[in-house]
């Protein structure tokens, strides 16, 4: 995720380009760049920094001409640093582009310009897009055409910014599966990613729709179909959000927004990786020796991954957590080892003295990060992103169903290197997983469900969350979403446990949330659920089998979904849940009390 801003119109460009970048650094901060237009020429200034930093720093205030584009990045391929910030360049630097998304066949394409002569400066997959325009426009009728071309070969997600220093009335656009919106100006026009970028100009704003591309000029604005080249007529929108809540797209709070984000996010992380996950399970198919460390929800996805490695490639990963790891197992680390991170901020300092220790015994490191260019990333020997995008609320949500994304294929990626499953259900498997997003999507449905749910529990005193196999995994991060935003009492365990146990506070009315997908222990849970509804317990259940509404107080019927995939699709209700109680009991769920984004300290 990153922010774009464009502007065309009488004002200095720079000035409203540097304070959009302002506010859209929201949608990520881990470098910076502006390109502006004068006189035929392009003024380029970038770097790795935030806004704030590098205004002065680079002089990006002083650059000259009436329109031009800036990008706030988010790193998705290459490292945050100076060369990798936007906006990248053609050989000739006569087109200067920006990028959110992205680009799933850069390799192919970068290795086909390298063969024509195509010189390239960074490792982004952004560049390979200049390129390509420019070797189009060798044989178009003009840059439009050019740019048709260009964006028909492109596969993944692209929001663009484009600049070309021969046509100077005019700034290009284009959306596919990244968003763009335009602002409608009076002798001005601008376009970004989010609206509170140009809010304090206008408020009027046309919404640009998957494979549209936009021509903009300071009079108007033509927006095209870049398949067919055919014009579209677009509406013109007026927004009534202030500042505040347009930078969370009309969201109250960042949690709700990055649960509903959760359908793009679970895409990008497999598009992202799809290219590079052989070659990582490749490199770790010897390894026998598997530890899985990480802290909290990340935590959570590392037993969610164990299940997946036991099933699938049928190895054993122990999971612990990196704080315990770190004082445990220096004498069973060899070279023998793999040490798998999993951490969204990539700067948890457990997970980073788990990961120094791996290196330190000479096992092999693999973390699986979100934030690209963090300290877990430069200390392991391969590293797998998630591409969530920056993720603004305390409690993890988008970065956890991305973290069990990118489990589930390398357990896949295993398990063919390994030849250690059917390879048709491996091919099932993997259809099931493109269709995750669209699973999400149906159960983001069910949130006036729950949150007449939560109206109804917003008084209860603590909650069991049960589940069994992988499903465990599911009721651990449910139990721990409750806690952290609503300050519930709140407990997962396996539901097998329950007798051992915790059956005895069991009673009128206490909450018992059963995750209970089809598969291999169904029944067993569903006597778990028996066994609690006996002593009066409220079971709220999530299932695919209707026998569940009998023994449910309430029960969400949920997608069918192979047991395998189901945590990424079972959690999203429970998160919604925890939100919603929290909203009702005054907290504000995207900063809770006592907690930080990222654990720094031990
Ligand atoms: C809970 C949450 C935390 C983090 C934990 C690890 O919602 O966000 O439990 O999962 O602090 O953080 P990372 O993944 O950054 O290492």
């Amino acid at each position: 995720m990153c922010g774009i801003i464009g502007y065309i119109g009488d004002r200095k460009a720079c000035d409203v380009i540097v304070s959009g970048l302002k506010r859209l650094e929201y949608r990520g901060y881990d470098s910076v760049g502006v390109v502006t237009e004068n006189g035929g020429e392009l003024y380029i200034r970038k770097g790795a920094g935030k806004i704030g930093e590098l205004e002065k720093k680079l002089g990006l205030s002083e650059l000259p001409g009436n329109r031009g584009i800036g990008h706030t990045r988010w790193a998705t391929h290459g490292i945050p640093d100076d060369t990798n910030a936007h906006p990248h360049t053609d050989c000739t630097g006569e087109i200067a582009l920006v990028h959110n998304g992205i680009i799933e066949n850069y390799l192919e394409l970068r290795e086909e310009l390298l063969e024509k002569g195509h010189l390239f400066r960074s490792d982004t997959d952004t560049e390979v897009i200049a390129h390509l325009i420019e070797e189009e426009l060798k044989t178009a009728g003009d840059f439009e055409e050019a740019l048709r071309n260009a964006l028909n070969r492109l596969k993944g997600s692209f929001a663009l910014g484009i600049i070309y220093s021969r046509d100077v009335e005019h700034l290009y656009f284009v959306r596919h599966e990244s968003p763009l919106v335009l602002g409608i100006g009076e002798g001005e026009m601008f376009a970004a990613s989010d609206v509170p970028a140009f809010l304090p100009y206008t408020n009027r704003a046309v919404f640009i729709d998957d494979g549209e591309y936009v021509i903009l000029s300071k009079e108007g604005y033509t927006v095209k179909d870049f398949r067919t080249g055919a014009v579209r007529e677009k509406e013109v929108h007026t927004i009534n959000w202030s500042l505040e809540m347009a930078e969370k797209q009309g969201y109250p709070h960042f949690m709700l927004k990055e649960i509903h984000e959760e359908p793009k996010a679970v895409k990008e992380a497999i598009y992202g990786n799809i290219e590079f996950m052989d070659r990582i399970a490749e490199e770790i198919a010897e390894y026998d020796k598997i530890f899985i460390v990480a802290m909290g929800t990340s935590y959570h996805a590392g037993i969610v991954g164990k299940y997946l490695f036991q099933r699938l490639a049928r190895k054993v990963p122990i999971v612990e957590e990196a704080s315990e790891f770190r004082y445990e197992a220096e004498g069973v680390i060899d070279k023998n080892t793999l040490v798998i991170a999993i951490t969204q901020s990539g700067e948890t300092a457990d997970t980073l003295a788990a990961i120094r220790l791996a290196k330190k015994r000479g096992a092999k490191t693999l973390s699986i990060v979100n934030v690209v260019g963090s300290m877990a990333t430069r200390i392991s020997d391969l590293v797998i992103y998630t591409h969530a995008g920056p993720e603004i609320g305390v409690a993890a949500t988008k970065t956890y169903t991305t973290q069990l994304t990118v489990l589930t294929m390398l357990a896949i990626a295993l398990a063919r290197h390994l030849k250690t499953v059917d390879g048709d259900y491996l091919n099932t498997l993997e259809e099931d997983l493109h269709k995750l997003p669209e699973l999400i999507e149906e159960v983001l449905g069910y949130e006036d469900e729950l949150k007449a749910l939560a109206e109804e529990l917003e008084e209860k005193k603590d909650f069991f969350y049960i589940g069994r196999g992988i499903s465990v995994a599911t009721a651990l991060e449910g139990a721990l979403k409750l806690k952290e935003i609503s300050y519930i009492h709140a407990e997962g365990l396996s539901a097998g446990e329950l007798k051992h146990g915790p059956l005895a506070l069991i009673e009128d009315g206490v909450p018992v949330v059963a995750v209970a997908p089809s598969g291999k222990t169904f029944d067993k849970i569903v006597s778990n659920i028996e066994e609690a509804k006996a002593r009066k317990g409220f079971i709220i259940s999530l299932g695919d089998n209707d026998e569940l509404r009998k023994i449910s107080d309430v029960f969400l019927r949920m997608p069918e979904v192979d047991e395998l995939l189901s945590p990424v699709v079972y959690v999203v209700p429970l998160q919604l849940l925890a939100y919603h109680l929290a909203v009702l009991r005054g907290n504000d769920p995207d900063k809770p009390r006592n907690l930080a984004k990222s654990v720094t300290v031990e």
